[in-house]
């Protein structure tokens, strides 16, 4: 999938493409630090979005941890869009820009299934230097004001 011509619209997000693959780091107030293996992956088929596939486990014993998936779609000059979805039951639409390569994006609308955490806002900031994808997330969840959760740099193990 990711050999496929890009579609014109996907160029400005071309910079995303392959496997990145390293360790991340997550904390909130609530709750105690962790690290974490991780490997994600944007790849396309020629239409005007990206795939965006996630997945996390515990460094000890490789045991899975967190993973989501969705589409990131360029639509308009500078502007992008992001749906998620979560085997926790939350789901996340996030609307913001791309300058370089940089992508920043917040939650324009965060949904919970009936038994999932109380999660109202995301904010998530990806950039890309040389060979190596960094990004952040904050949340506002179980009543705390938006507060780091992750951060993790990646390293490309898989080119477009
Ligand atoms: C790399 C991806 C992620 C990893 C490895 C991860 C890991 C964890 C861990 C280990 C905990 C503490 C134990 C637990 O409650 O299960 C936790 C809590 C939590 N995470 Fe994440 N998480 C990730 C992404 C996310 C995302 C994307 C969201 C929401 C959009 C999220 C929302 C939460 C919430 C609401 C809690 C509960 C906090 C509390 O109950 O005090 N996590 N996460």
């Amino acid at each position: 999938m990711i050999d496929a011509a890009h579609h014109p619209a996907v160029e400005p997000l071309a910079f995303l493409l392959g496997r990145w693959r390293g360790e991340g780091k997550g904390e909130y107030p609530t709750i105690e630090p962790f690290v974490y293996g991780e490997e994600i992956e944007f790849s396309h088929n020629g239409r005007p979005f990206l795939f965006y596939v996630q997945k996390t486990w515990n460094p000890v014993d490789g045991y899975p941890m967190h993973s989501e998936t969705g589409y990131l779609r360029p639509v308009a000059e500078g502007r992008v869009e992001l749906v998620l979805a979560q085997p926790s039951g939350i789901t996340e639409i996030l609307a913001g820009t791309v300058s370089g390569s940089r992508i920043e994006l917040t939650s324009t609308l965060v949904g919970v299934s009936p038994t999932a955490k109380q999660v109202s806002a995301v904010k998530r900031m990806i950039s890309v230097t040389g060979t190596t994808l960094s990004y952040q997330l904050d949340m506002a969840a179980v009543g705390q004001d938006l507060s780091i959760h992750l951060h993790a740099d990646l390293e490309k193990v898989l080119g477009p």
